[in-house]
């Protein structure tokens, strides 16, 4: 905990280390109360740098000895200046060796060596192997290990480190050791150690050059039922980066540890890939579609990190984007090609664009907005936002639209010719982008240098005598903090033209000859305003724009109700045809908006739903949506998403003054009116789309699921007994947990009586299953009935606990960003529950706290009533004492 105010680090300040690292020898005595760290470092001076201090960091860590090439250093030859150990005039080689003590079991920030259910885990990115030794504790100090672990052979009979097991065996007073040794350098974050009482799936895997490599899943006794999935994803994601990418595995093995208690999601630590059991474990019985495909998706993005990020690192954190936005982009990729079809890829793509949207853009609006690549933190435990993930991803995926699939796997090639075994940039990775195509991307910089979500304005004129359609884009980008005006960006627009039978038409642009192509083409719009002018074009069309999401930005387009209902039937783009779909209901879900303020203002409280009534006259929506419920040509889980109104977030996010309950009485109200209107048709669905025989994760047969259990909810917004009587069979029919919550989630929110007792008969049967309970605690904080007095209930029940990351994430977390009409009561309840629980977690979780008290971010976009007291709840945690830098940060920026 700090008292002095955080400080703020520069990207414009960096500088090389002074030394650089060769090898690194360490010997563990592990206990839980106290563990001994040796440390062996051999340094030397960097031709690079100008200076000869040796500097390391160390953070609560107990100093027991310091040795420099043999002597012992006293206290007067270095410095201990808070977190930051400087040697003064080093000579030109350096050996040091030093010894540190720390206590893993008072570890709760889970960052360091910590115990987990009595086991040994380390988490070391971005600064946590600080906490395990003093050491030049940076990305750009790369470093080969060796690695000795000595512990007692009964309650730790498993010890695993990086790389390869090299020697093991029997120590005196039972213990024992393994010494493991790692060929490739490294940067510290990549270091990582388990010790504890595990067992494995293990497989020998041949690689396509022949070599066999030893695969395992590591995982605490009797969850050996629940890691099939992740081996097998692990297995595909190795096959996957040698076709697409001609990356192949380099360790002899591979292993994958699930923990309990983690911060993230997992962590691609080099041969030792460390994970929260949430990405791990999975059978029927326990795990949803959801997860099933989460974890391929989090196994294959920890792997691929084996090149994207370990391989070829990041020369410091402002880069962090470097290895994430390009590892996410890899995941998506992979797991667009698992599911195979042209229509599976475009239901992942819808999903990742919802992703962005329900997440990234409005931190791209707030207090928090950032570069892709950073100039500045307080903490850099802030920065694993999704804007370095998943606009980073967007971010690469544009050189791909802009230099075609070939054409970016060539600059993947020369990018790891050039930096294989380097710590590098954002820079690098583009000029490997630009040098292997020939092309000029210095404006697309921007991308990694401007925060905000771009706006495009796109209006079509036709010329029915020149058969010219002339497609004006417009490019602005609002403020965001510290950037008050924005240059234009390098934008891929991909666009088709429509016919009147809704077929593509053929695509030429002035002044070009040649065969006309037809379907997409990508624009690339550079100018703050550009015409494009098409030929031939026979009638008048309605243009498709920005088809497949080419790029993260807003795009404003002048469609008419008839014109959007027309590309939700015809559009030969998926992403394009679901997106009009979406805007058809995002107006009518605003209007309604209106309606519910309006009739509240004018005190007609108790009418609301009258006047709502009166101005859903016209169906068509409902009509639109039939359409494609009812499509069979059409892949079920798209007609899933394309059912799927806007999320409340969403509809917020579009509103100049966010007021949560008239948005959720709205979007509420056109659900019961489309359950309404459809309801034979979904009732037809729904039955249509039972999937018989025994349970598979695959995506056709998911997508099935999905599109019955999005059926299911809305028929039960009728709350009438056929659609009760339909989730309580599913309810007990079900094979699966995709279709137990599906269930369970309809009847709570229902009228129906027993729900207390169907409740508790889930936890009863799942009282072992920690995954399991979480999702019974989400399953209640984001009920439609729930309030923070459930909540505040919820949290005292025995199986809760804020200790527990999961867990924090399944109540609260779950709560204040899952529930909004009741986070945001109106007598502020919601926010002094928040503020209470972001400083309890502040003690023990810095990190875990951060992430909540970034719940407030968009606080000036609500109603004033709303604002005053979230400022209020902002304030308290801002005024309290021992505030982490963690949560500091998010605060002070939230109230700046
Ligand atoms: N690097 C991890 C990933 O994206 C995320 C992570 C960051 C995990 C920090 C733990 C701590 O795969
Ligand atoms: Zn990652």
């Amino acid at each position: 905990m700090r008292t002095d105010t955080p400080q703020t680090i520069h990207r414009k300040d960096y500088a090389a280390p002074n030394y650089l690292v060769d090898t690194v020898e360490m010997g563990f005595d592990l206990e839980p109360a106290a563990t001994r760290v040796a440390t062996r470092i051999a340094m030397y001076r960097n031709p690079a740098a100008a200076g000869r201090d040796i500097v390391l960091f160390g953070e609560e860590l107990e100093l027991v000895a310091l040795r420099l090439n043999g002597k012992t250093l006293a206290k007067g030859d270095y410095r201990l200046a808070g977190h930051v150990l400087t040697i003064p005039a080093a000579p030109a080689k350096a050996v040091l060796e030093i010894e540190t003590v720390t206590h893993p079991d008072r570890n709760t920030s889970l960052m360091g060596l910590y115990v987990s259910n009595g086991n040994f885990f380390t988490q070391c990115e971005a600064e946590g192997f600080r906490k395990i030794t003093f050491f030049p504790d940076r990305p750009d100090v790369m470093a080969k290990y060796t690695v000795m672990l000595r512990a007692d052979k009964k309650k730790y009979p498993v010890l695993l480190s990086n790389g390869n097991l090299v020697e093991q065996g029997n120590l005196p007073d039972g213990r024992h050791y393994a010494k493991w040794e790692d060929p490739f350098k490294k940067p510290s974050y990549l270091f990582a150690l388990v010790a504890g009482d595990l067992v494995c799936q293990e497989e020998k895997y041949k690689l396509k050059s022949g070599r066999e490599v030893l695969l395992q899943v590591w995982v605490e006794e009797g969850n050996l039922d629940k890691t099939q999935h992740a081996m097998d994803s692990l297995k595909n994601s190795i096959a996957w980066d040698v076709d697409r990418f001609g990356l192949e595995l380099d360790l002899d093995r591979f292993m994958i540890v699930a923990v309990g208690d983690f911060n993230m999601g997992a962590m691609e630590n080099k041969g030792l890939n460390i994970f929260n059991t949430k990405y791990v474990l999975a059978n029927p019985r326990i795990a949803t579609d959801v997860d099933f495909a989460n974890i391929e998706a989090v196994v294959g993005h920890e792997y691929f990190h084996n090149w994207t990020g370990n391989r070829v690192t990041c020369r410091d954190w402002f880069q962090l984007s470097l290895k994430e936005g390009l590892t996410v982009f890899r995941d998506q990729e992979f797991s667009a090609d698992m599911i195979g079809t042209d229509s599976g890829r475009a239901v992942k793509r819808i999903d990742d664009v919802r992703v962005l949207r329900q997440a990234q853009f409005p931190e791209d609006a707030g207090p928090m907005a950032h570069p892709v690549r950073p100039d500045s933190y307080v903490e850099i435990n802030n920065f694993y936002t999704v804007t370095i993930y998943e606009k980073g991803a967007e971010v690469v995926r544009m050189y791909q639209t802009l230099l075609g699939r070939k054409g970016f796997r060539k600059g993947m090639d020369l990018y790891f010719k050039r930096h294989d075994g380097q710590a590098v940039t954002c820079d690098d990775f583009r000029a490997a982008m630009a040098d292997a195509n020939k092309r000029d991307l210095t404006q697309f910089e921007r991308w990694y240098s401007q925060s905000g979500t771009p706006q495009v304005d796109a209006s079509a004129r036709y010329d029915a005598k020149g058969k010219i359609l002339e497609l004006t884009l417009e490019q602005t980008c609002p403020a965001t903090p510290g950037q008050k005006k924005k240059q234009p960006f390098h934008i891929p627009v991909a666009v088709g033209l429509l016919d009147a039978k809704g077929r593509d038409m053929p695509l030429k642009l002035e002044g070009e000859s040649g065969a006309d192509a037809t379907g997409t083409r990508v624009l690339e719009l550079t100018k703050a305003r550009q015409t494009f002018r098409f030929t031939g074009v026979n009638e008048a069309p309605v243009p498709s724009i920005l088809r497949g999401f080419s790029a993260p930005v807003v795009l404003k387009v002048d469609y008419s109700d008839a014109e959007l209902a027309f590309l939700m039937a015809h559009d030969s783009d998926p992403f394009n045809r679901w997106e009009a779909g979406q805007r058809l209901a995002m107006r009518r879900l605003l209007n309604l908006t209106v309606a519910v303020q309006a009739a509240r203002q004018s005190g007609h409280v108790v009418a609301v739903d009258t006047v709502l009534n009166n101005i859903e006259h016209d169906g068509a929506l409902a009509d639109a949506l039939r359409a494609t419920l009812n499509d069979a040509s059409l892949d079920p889980a798209f007609r899933e998403l394309a059912l799927t109104l806007p999320s409340e977030t969403m509809i917020a996010e579009q509103m100049e003054v966010i007021d949560p309950h008239a948005i959720h009485i709205a979007r509420q109200f056109l659900r019961r009116s489309l359950a309404r209107a459809l309801r034979d048709d979904l009732l037809a669905a729904y039955r249509a789309n039972r999937v018989p025989g025994a349970y598979s994760p695959d995506a056709a047969s998911a997508g099935r699921r999905a599109l019955k259990n999005v059926a299911l909810s809305y028929l039960a917004e009728l709350d009438d007994a056929e659609a009760l009587s339909l989730a309580q069979c599913q309810d007990e029919e079900a094979n699966n947990m995709t279709d137990r919550l599906a269930a369970l989630a309809a009847l709570l929110n229902s009228t129906a009586s027993g729900k207390s007792e169907a409740l508790q008969g889930f936890y009863d049967e799942f009282e072992s299953e920690a995954l399991v309970i979480d999702k019974w605690f989400t399953l209640q904080a984001t009920a439609r009935d729930a309030d923070v007095n459930t909540v505040r209930s919820l949290a005292g029940h025995p199986a809760f606990t804020l200790k527990n990351p999961n867990r924090a994430r399944s109540l609260i977390f779950s709560f204040c960003n899952g529930n909004p009409s009741a986070f945001h009561a109106l007598d502020g309840n919601g926010y002094s529950f928040w503020a209470e629980q972001v400083i309890a977690l502040n003690g023990s979780n810095p990190q875990v706290a951060a992430r909540l008290a970034r719940s407030l971010d968009r606080w000036r976009k609500y109603t004033p009533a709303l604002q005053e007291k979230m400022r209020l709840a902002l304030q308290q945690v801002a005024s309290s004492p021992n505030l982490s830098r963690d949560v500091s940060e998010v605060v002070t920026k939230a109230l700046a």
